[in-house]
Formats: C-alpha cells, sequence, structure tokens
C-alpha cells in the first residue's frame, strides 16, 4: 500500500534541500583528460570536428598538464601522432615518439598529474588496423608481442597507467607480464574491456589520422547489439589482471555501465568519446542547447549510472563550471 500521506516534491522544496538529498556529486576529480600530441615545438592547432581541441606539441601539452592539475583533474590520458608509420606501427613503442616525449615531459614538470597512455598500434601503422596484418586478417598473437613493447615503453617513460584500446584477447595478461618482468609492478593497467565497434569515433579517426584504410573494425571491437558480451569481456579482462574496467562508448552504452557497475568490485571508467563531444559542440555553436547545463547532465548520468572515471574532452569546461 502507498503511504498517501508522502509527498515526493517534499524533497525538492529548496536548492537547499534539493542538495542535502542529492545522490551523485560531480566533482573535476572524476575525470580524465585525452590529449593528442604531435611532432614539433610550439604546436596548438585545432581539431575542426572537436572544437576546443589541438593538437599540441609536447611543450604545449606540458603547459596544459599544468592547467588540468590546477583545475583539480587527477589524469591525463596521451595520444599521439606520430613521425612515421609502417606495417607494425613501430613508432608506437619508439621512446623519441611525441606521446613517450609528452609521458616523460609531463611526468616531471607535475609528477602528482596521473599519466594514462593509450596502447594501440592504429595510429602507427600505415594500414590503420589496431594490429599486425596477416592479409586482410589481423593477426591477434602477432600483435600481442607489440602491444607488450608500447606498454613498456609508455612505462618507462613514466605513465601510471597503461590502457590497451586495440581489444586483442588476451592484451591484458600479456601486458601485465611485461610490466612485472620490466619492473613496472605498480604500473595500473586500465583495459578498454568493453568497447564497441562504434559509428562514435568518427573525429577522433580524423584527429589521430587512425581510420582503417580497409574494412572496419568489426572483428575485434565488439557488437553494439550486445550486452551479455560485455561481461564476458569483463570476466576475461579481470581474470587476465586489469586494474580498471574501462566501457566504450559512454552515452548510448549508459546501460553496459550499469550492468558492469553491479558485476564486479573494479573500479570503472567510461569513455565519452569523440563523436559524442562533437554532437553537443555543434548543438551549442547553432545555439540549440545549453551547453554548460546539457555537459553537466550528461556527465552526472555517467556517474548515476555506476562509472568512477570518466574519460571526456569537456573535462576542462567542466571542472571551470563545477569550480566556479
Ligand atoms: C584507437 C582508439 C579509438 C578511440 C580511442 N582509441 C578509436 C577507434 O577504435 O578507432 C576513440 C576515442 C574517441 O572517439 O574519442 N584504438
Ligand atoms: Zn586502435
Amino acid at each position: 500500500m502507498a503511504n498517501l500521506k508522502l509527498r515526493a516534491r517534499r524533497m525538492r522544496i529548496s536548492p537547499a534541500m534539493r542538495s542535502m538529498v542529492r545522490e551523485t556529486v560531480l566533482t573535476p576529480n572524476d575525470f580524465v583528460y585525452p590529449i593528442f600530441v604531435v611532432p614539433g615545438e610550439d604546436v596548438m592547432e585545432a581539431i575542426p570536428s572537436m572544437p576546443g581541441c589541438y593538437h599540441l606539441s609536447v611543450d604545449n601539452a606540458v603547459k596544459l598538464a599544468k592547467e588540468l592539475y590546477a583545475l583539480g583533474i587527477p589524469a591525463v590520458e596521451v595520444f599521439g601522432l606520430p613521425e612515421y608509420k609502417d606495417e607494425i606501427g613501430s613508432s608506437a613503442w619508439d621512446m623519441k615518439s611525441p606521446v613517450q616525449r609528452a609521458i616523460a615531459a609531463i611526468k616531471k614538470a607535475v609528477p602528482d598529474l596521473m599519466i594514462v597512455g593509450d596502447v594501440c598500434l592504429c595510429q602507427y601503422t600505415t594500414h590503420g588496423h589496431c594490429g599486425k596484418l596477416c592479409g586482410h586478417y589481423v593477426d591477434n598473437d602477432a600483435t600481442l608481442e607489440l602491444l607488450q613493447k608500447v606498454a613498456v615503453s609508455q612505462a618507462k617513460a613514466g605513465a601510471d597507467i597503461v590502457a590497451p584500446s586495440d581489444m586483442m584477447d588476451g592484451r591484458v595478461a600479456a601486458i601485465r607480464d611485461a610490466l612485472d618482468a620490466g619492473d613496472y609492478k605498480n604500473v595500473s593497467i586500465m583495459s578498454y574491456a568493453v568497447k564497441y565497434a562504434s559509428g562514435y569515433y568518427g573525429p577522433f579517426r580524423d584527429a589521430a589520422d587512425s581510420a582503417p584504410q580497409f574494412g572496419d573494425r568489426r572483428q575485434y571491437q565488439m557488437d553494439p547489439a550486445n550486452s551479455r558480451e560485455a561481461l564476458k569481456e569483463v570476466d576475461l579482462d579481470v581474470e587476465e589482471g586489469a586494474d580498471i574496467i574501462m566501457v566504450k562508448p559512454a552515452l548510448a552504452y549508459l546501460d553496459i555501465v550499469r550492468q558492469v557497475r553491479d558485476h564486479v568490485n573494479f573500479p570503472i571508467a567510461t569513455y565519452n568519446v569523440s563523436g559524442e563531444y562533437a554532437m553537443v559542440k555543434a548543438a551549442a555553436q547553432n545555439g540549440w542547447i545549453d551547453e554548460k547545463r546539457i555537459v553537466l547532465e550528461t556527465l552526472t548520468s555517467m556517474k548515476r549510472a555506476g562509472a568512477d572515471i570518466i574519460i571526456t574532452y569537456h573535462a576542462i569546461d567542466a571542472a571551470k563550471w563545477l569550480n566556479e
């Protein structure tokens, strides 16, 4: 029987009451900000499909890292555009590549900012796939040893966390082994455990010059129609030694975030990807939506769904709004 004396609106009567009973409170501490580092010096070039995001040379990446830390954002995730590409993506583990140099420089300048290295090959291979090819097929096991090199090179540069985004089977265990063998036992693995083959990555692929030159990624990334498979991927990665579990993209997959949250006792991250960001920016630039309100509502929903960590290009704006 319903309690007819109960009026739910009493808990919404004033800002103070709403604040007292609020269940989910977003803070800058929830965010990871992704950056794109490029060769050269004093480069800060706007990325057209991601307004507010830039290609940054290492010197400017360091400046931005200081800004992130000052805003209370705890971590930066480093993506890179290399100086050269080849069949196997060997610039991905070159200590002289922008990513490795940026990791080292940021660690030196802002030691308390956490650094996440994105471990994949698609930005570094001529064909744009996330692994080593055998004909037109991405060879899973041959790719693992390359991913090990990438992870170790980033750990060596000073990364606190490595984040494999390639979706090869067995990569978490392989990377854990390589990190441990290299005496990087305290470097964590944030696994893109549940990564869907998504149209929402479009602007990122332009920004990172990482679109596959033939075919697509559906043989390794997940089918958007599946949710039981998400839990299977999570179980595998937990078994293999992942420290943090990621669901990607975020917005169209908040049901998955919730299921994963209820399934494991590990920190959950979700990636508010480039296409989600671009849609909000485009509508805001047209004056069709209230950007601040929409962004904070969206990010709050990700946290409410169960994410402990939100990787988002909105991090700087959102942190400024939250700090107001
Ligand atoms: C590459 C990678 C992608 C993203 C992060 N790492 C795209 C892809 O799988 O093609 C997407 C990020 C975004 O869209 O913001 N492994
Ligand atoms: Zn990739």
